[in-house]
C-alpha cells in the first residue's frame, strides 16, 4: 500500500482506516495535495559479500530515522514479520543475510543482501597422546549413535523392544525403545571420532541388560544400559544373540588402532527394576542366580530397603534403593567377587578404564577394594597402550552446596577415584546455557580447588584429574536450555581449556538437541544423524591440538586474570608453557580490557584460533618479575581468543594413576619435562625414600613399580639430571584390600552436629587420626545408637580399632577400654561387630 506524502500523522492514521476516502476531496476537503511517502532507505550491512577466513560480525544500519530492521539468514526474503535486528550478527558459517527496513512514515525499503562464504583455516595437526589428560573423552549412548549391524536391531533373544523409526523419524519414535545403535556402529564411526581429536570414548553400559519392557512407569527398556542382568556378557542389542564379546573386541581393536582409549560405563550399584521387567534378575554367564523377590536366602544378594528418600543420609544413599532398582549388597562375598570379576573381564578385553555409575549410591568403603583390584590387575593383554594404567572416574551427582559434598571430596582424595565434576557442571550449564555470570564458574573453581572456609570441604588434591562436562545423558543439553551455536562453541572452548579431563557429549559438535519436554531424558539421548565437519568440529580440532601440544592445559595451574559477567580471562601455566584464554560471551558489547596481567613473556601474540571464533591479538610488555602487563585492547563481542607460548618445563608430575596402591603395583606417571633419558622416580613414606623400578620412560610418561615401602601417605618425585619435580601425593597400602563391615552397637546418641568416625592401626583405618578428613567415616547410622561402616582393609593383617564421636565444636568422645582387635580374613569379605565401650 502506498500512502500519500505530506499528511500529518493523525491524518495518515485515519487514512489508513478510511483509505478509500483519502485524498478524494470529500467532506474534510481543503488538505494539502497528497504526495507519495518516500521509501525507507535500504539497510547497510557492515561487511560486504565475499569470502572470509575468520568469523564475521555483521552490523546492520539504516539511514531512515526510526526504521526497524528485519532480517533473515535462511535465504528467504525478509518481511515485517521476520526477526527484528537488535545486535550484531555473528557469522560463523557460510550465510546469506537479507535485511529490510520498515518505517512508519515510509514504504518498506528495498532488500539488502550479502553472502558470506566462510572458509576457516584448518586446524593444526593433532599430535598423538598417550595420556587421556592430554586429550578429551567423547561420550556415547551406544543405542543412539550409529546402527552398524542391522542384524541385532530386533534380536531373537529379546524381540519387540525395537523402534525402527528411531534414526529415521524420531518424531514418530518411542524414545524409550531400542533404536539400533550398537558397538559395530561405534567401530564404523571411529575415524569420525578420531577426526574430532578425541583421545578416548566413554560408552554407555554394554553388558547384558533386561530383555523385557519394564513398563512406562519404569522407563520401559534398557536401551541406555543401566539395567544389567548379566555382567559377564555383552547385550544382544549391542553385539549378537550369543551375547559374545566379538563386537566389543572389534570395536576396542579399532579404537586402539587409532590411539583412542575405551572407558566403559559400569554399574556396580544395582541390577534392574524391582517388581517389573525381570524383577531384579541376576545372572552369571547365563546361569540364573536370583531375582529380587526370590532373594530370601541366608546371605542376601540385594539390600531390601525402601527407595532412597533422603539423599543427604549416608546410610540411605548407600543401602537403600535407587529409583526402584534392585540394590546389590557389595559385601555379600559372591556379589563382591562377581563385580570384581566383571571389571577384570572388561580389562582383559581391552578396556582402558571405567566410568563408574552412581558411586554416591554404591557402598563407599567397598569402592576402595574395587580400585585396589584394578590397581593390582596385571593380566595385561597385548594392547597398543598397555603401558598406561586404567583411568577411572565415578559419577557422584552433587552440587557443592549439598550436605554430602565434603564426603565426595574426601572419597575422591582418599580412595583415588576421580569424580565427574558435577558441581562445576551446574555452573557451566548456567553460564553457557542460560547466559548467567562467569563469576559462577570462577567461584566454583575456587571452592573445589582451594577448599571451603565455611564447611569441612577440603580442596580436591588433584583438580586436573576431575572429569569435566557441560552436557550429558541425564540433563537437558545446553542448546535446549538456551545456548545458540556460538554459545555452544564457547562452552566447548571453555571445557577444553579448563582444568580437568573434558568429556564432550556426542552430538554437541553437530548442534544436536531436541527440546521436547524440556529436552531432558530421554530427549537428550538423540539419534546422531549427521557426522559433518561443522564449525564446532573445527574448533574441537583446534582445541584438541592445543591440549596435545601444550602441557599447561592438561597439567598446569588455572588462574583467573580478568572477569565480569560476560568476560572471563584465565591462564593455564606449567613451567614456561603459558596459555591465556579470553572469552567474551556478550552478544551486544565488545569489552575494553585494561589492567590485564599475564605470565606470557613480552611480545605480540596472534590468536591461536586464527580468529575463527572472532578473536584478536594482544601485545605484552615486560616487567621485572612475572605479571607482565598486556597493552589495553578491545575484546570483540561473542569471541574466544587464545594466546600462548611454549617453553621448557622442569620435571612436572601431572597425575599418578592409580594414586593409591600396594608395593609391587605398576603405576603410570604422566606429566612433562621428564626428559628422554631415564632418570629416577622416588617414593617417600615418612623418613623412608626408595627408588622405583622404572619399566618405561619418555619425556611425558613414566611407568614405574611402587617400591617395597612401609604403608602410609607417600610422596612421589621424578628426578631428571639435577632437577626434581614437586612431589605428587600417593597412598601406599599395607596389603591387597578386602572389604570388611565394621559395626558397632550401643553408641552415644548423636546430636545433629556430631558424626561417628572410626580409627585404627593401619593407614587404611586412618592410622588413628581423629581429624574429619583422615579418620574413617562419617560412619553410616542404620538406627540411632548404632553404626555400620565398610572399610577396605589389608587382607590377612591384624588390626586394632576404636569408634569415636567428633562433635561440632571439634572435641572428641572416644570409646574407653582396650582397643578392639580383629584378624582380617586372607580373602573374601569380613565382618566384625562390637559394642561401644564407655
Ligand atoms: C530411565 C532412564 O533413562 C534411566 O537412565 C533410569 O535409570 C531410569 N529411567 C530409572 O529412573
Ligand atoms: C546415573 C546414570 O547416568 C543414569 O542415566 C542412570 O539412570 C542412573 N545412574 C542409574 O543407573
Amino acid at each position: 500500500m502506498r500512502l500519500p506524502i505530506g499528511y500529518p500523522k493523525a491524518v495518515l492514521l485515519s487514512c489508513a482506516v478510511l483509505l478509500a476516502g483519502c485524498g478524494s476531496g470529500g467532506a474534510g476537503g481543503g488538505s494539502p495535495t497528497p504526495v507519495l511517502n518516500p521509501q525507507a532507505a535500504t539497510p547497510v550491512l557492515s561487511v560486504n559479500t565475499g569470502t572470509y577466513t575468520a568469523l564475521q560480525s555483521v552490523t546492520i544500519s539504516d539511514a531512515t530515522a526510526g526504521a526497524t530492521i528485519h532480517y533473515t539468514t535462511d535465504g528467504s526474503t525478509p518481511t515485517a514479520a521476520s526477526a527484528t535486528y537488535a545486535a550484531p550478527i555473528a557469522v560463523a558459517t557460510t550465510t546469506t543475510i537479507e535485511a529490510l527496513a520498515v518505517a512508519s512514515d515510509a514504504t518498506n525499503s528495498s532488500v539488502a543482501k550479502s553472502t558470506y562464504t566462510i572458509l576457516f583455516p584448518s586446524a593444526p595437526p593433532i599430535p598423538a597422546v598417550t595420556d587421556i589428560h592430554r586429550g578429551f573423552i567423547y561420550q556415547i549412548v551406544t543405542d543412539r549413535f550409529f546402527d552398524g549391524d542391522t542384524s541385532n536391531d530386533n534380536p531373537a533373544e529379546s524381540p519387540g523392544l525395537y523402534d525402527t523409526n528411531g534414526f529415521t523419524n524420531p518424531a514418530q519414535a518411542d524414545w524409550h525403545l531400542y533404536w539400533g545403535g550398537d558397538l559395530d556402529g561405534i567401530r564404523q564411526k571411529m575415524n569420525y571420532i578420531k577426526s574430532l581429536g578425541a583421545a578416548g570414548i566413554w560408552i554407555s553400559p554394554p553388558l547384558d541388560a533386561i530383555r523385557e519392557n519394564a513398563g512406562a512407569s519404569n522407563g520401559e527398556t534398557a536401551y541406555h544400559g543401566y539395567w544389567p542382568r548379566d555382567m559377564m556378557r555383552i547385550d544382544e542389542h549391542f553385539g549378537d544373540d550369543a551375547n559374545s564379546w566379538t563386537a566389543f573386541d572389534n570395536m576396542v581393536t579399532a579404537a586402539h588402532a587409532v590411539g583412542i582409549k575405551v572407558f566403559v560405563d559400569f554399574v556396580a550399584n544395582h541390577t534392574n527394576p524391582i517388581g517389573a521387567g525381570e524383577d531384579g534378575s541376576l545372572y552369571e554367564n547365563g546361569t540364573p542366580i536370583t531375582t529380587y523377590s526370590t532373594d530370601t536366602g541366608a546371605t542376601l544378594y540385594y539390600h531390601h530397603n525402601p527407595n532412597i528418600g533422603n539423599y543427604n543420609d549416608r546410610y540411605q544413599v548407600q543401602y537403600y534403593t535407587l529409583e526402584g532398582l534392585a540394590d546389590l549388597d557389595q559385601t555379600n562375598p559372591w556379589v563382591d567377587q562377581y563385580l570384581k570379576n566383571a571389571v577384570m573381564q572388561l580389562l582383559a578385553h581391552g578396556a582402558d578404564g571405567f566410568r563408574f555409575d552412581a558411586v554416591k549410591d554404591v557402598n563407599w568403603g567397598w569402592a576402595y577394594s574395587l580400585e585396589n583390584t584394578i590397581a593390582n590387575w596385571n593380566g595385561s593383554p597385548t594392547l597398543p597402550n598397555a603401558t598406561a594404567r586404567p583411568f577411572i572416574f565415578g559419577e557422584w551427582s552433587e552440587g557443592s552446596g549439598d550436605a554430602l559434598y565434603p564426603d565426595s571430596v574426601k572419597y575422591s582424595n582418599n580412595s583415588g577415584m576421580n569424580l565427574l565434576d558435577y558441581t562445576l557442571y551446574y555452573q557451566l550449564a548456567d553460564v553457557f546455557g542460560s547466559d548467567k555470570s562467569f563469576t559462577e564458574i570462577d567461584n566454583e573453581l575456587t571452592l573445589e580447588d582451594a577448599g571451603s572456609s565455611s564447611s569441612s570441604a577440603q580442596p580436591f588434591t588433584q583438580p586436573n584429574d576431575l572429569v569435566t562436562f557441560f552436557d550429558n545423558h541425564d540433563n537437558a543439553r545446553i542448546m535446549t536450555l538456551g545456548a545458540d551455536q556460538m554459545a555452544m562453541k564457547q562452552a566447548i572452548a571453555f571445557l577444553l581449556t579448563c582444568r580437568g579431563v573434558p568429556v564432550l557429549y556426542y552430538g554437541d559438535e553437530q548442534y544436536l538437541h531436541n527440546d521436547t519436554a524440556g529436552g531432558t531424558d530421554p530427549y537428550n539421548r538423540n539419534p546422531m544423524t549427521s557426522f559433518n565437519t561443522t564449525d564446532a568440529v573445527l574448533l574441537t580440532q583446534y582445541l584438541a591440538a592445543l591440549r596435545a601440544s601444550n602441557p599447561a592445559i592438561a597439567y598446569g595451574t588455572m588462574q583467573q586474570r580478568w572477569i565480569n559477567d560476560d568476560v572471563y580471562i584465565y591462564e593455564r601455566q606449567l613451567g614456561a608453557n603459558v596459555v591465556l584464554i579470553a572469552i567474551n560471551k556478550s552478544p551486544t558489547a565488545s569489552q575494553a580490557i585494561g589492567g590485564l596481567y599475564t605470565d606470557l613473556p613480552p611480545g605480540t601474540y596472534t590468536d591461536y584460533l586464527a580468529q575463527t571464533m572472532g578473536g584478536t591479538g594482544i601485545a605484552v610488555t615486560g616487567t621485572a618479575g612475572s605479571n607482565n602487563p598486556v597493552t589495553n585492547f578491545t575484546l570483540p563481542l561473542r569471541s574466544v581468543s587464545i594466546w600462548l607460548s611454549q617453553g621448557s618445563v622442569p620435571p612436572s608430575i601431572g597425575s599418578v594413576t592409580p594414586r593409591v596402591a600396594n608395593p609391587g603395583a605398576t603405576v603410570t606417571i604422566d606429566g612433562a619435562g621428564f626428559g628422554a633419558i631415564a632418570g629416577t622416580v622416588n617414593w617417600t613414606v615418612g623418613s623412608t625414600t626408595l627408588p622405583a623400578t622404572v619399566t618405561n620412560w619418555s619425556d611425558a610418561q613414566i611407568t614405574a613399580v611402587v617400591p617395597a615401602l612401609p604403608a602410609g601417605a607417600a610422596k612421589v618425585t621424578v628426578t631428571e639430571g639435577a632437577a626434581t619435580s614437586a612431589p605428587a601425593p600417593f597412598t601406599v597400602n599395607t596389603a591387597p584390600l578386602i572389604p570388611v563391615d565394621f559395626s558397632v552397637a550401643g553408641t552415644p546418641i548423636l546430636a545433629s552436629s556430631d558424626v561417628l568416625l572410626l580409627a585404627g592401626s593401619v593407614v587404611e583405618l586412618g592410622n588413628w587420626a581423629a581429624a574429619w578428613n583422615a579418620a574413617i567415616g562419617p560412619v553410616t547410622i542404620p538406627a540411632a545408637g548404632s553404626g555400620l561402616q565398610t572399610v577396605s582393609v589389608p587382607a590377612g593383617s591384624t588390626v586394632q580399632f576404636k569408634f569415636f564421636v567428633l562433635h561440632g565444636d571439634g572435641t572428641v568422645t572416644r570409646e574407653g577400654g582396650a582397643n578392639h582387635s580383629y584378624v582380617i580374613p586372607a580373602s573374601g569379605v569380613g565382618t566384625v561387630s562390637v559394642t561401644w565401650q564407655n
